[in-house]
């Protein structure tokens, strides 16, 4: 059987302007810096990672169609679209790959609107709350499903 490796972390809205957003709560990593992290964190447990990001909620969708047969398993982080965007949920669904759900901060605390994840349901893990680190932890939650 082929080895199963290649994870596609997908970063939605307002990510990439990580660095400028409140450090108290995403901390101060800039997005290229976060990337950098996850490579690495990919490499040492034998994943391979590909990123993407955008401000378009059709581009996520689109893109979450093409991962067919070029992913092994997904790692999404949607920003606020996690609260609301039910087109992104349902091309999570079409996608039909294991994914993990991670958040740098811990939404549940945070405002009301923002308790609602509508992909949560079909990720098999959510990791919320402990920052850039947090993208580790998913990695091996990932890895864990994708070794069976
Ligand atoms: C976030 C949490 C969301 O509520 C917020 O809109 C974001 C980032 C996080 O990583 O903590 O943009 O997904």
């Amino acid at each position: 059987m082929s080895v199963r490796n290649r994870i596609e972390i997908v970063h939605g809205v307002n990510l990439d302007q990580l660095g400028r957003r409140d450090p108290q709560i995403y901390g101060g990593l800039t997005f290229d810096a976060l990337e950098y992290r996850i490579t690495a964190w990919a490499a040492e447990l034998g994943l391979t990672a590909r990123f993407f990001q955008t401000n378009h909620e059709g581009a996520l969708v689109e893109h979450l169609h093409t991962l067919e047969g070029l992913a092994d398993g997904i790692l999404i982080n949607p920003g606020a679209w996690t609260h609301y965007a039910w087109a992104i949920r349902e091309a999570l669904e079409i996608a039909a790959l294991p994914a993990v759900e991670v958040h740098l901060s811990n939404p549940s605390d945070r405002e009301e609107w923002r308790h609602l994840s509508v992909i949560e349901e079909l990720c098999l893990a959510t990791v919320s709350g402990q920052g850039p680190d947090g993208y580790r932890e998913a990695l091996v939650r990932i890895k864990q499903a994708l070794d069976g």
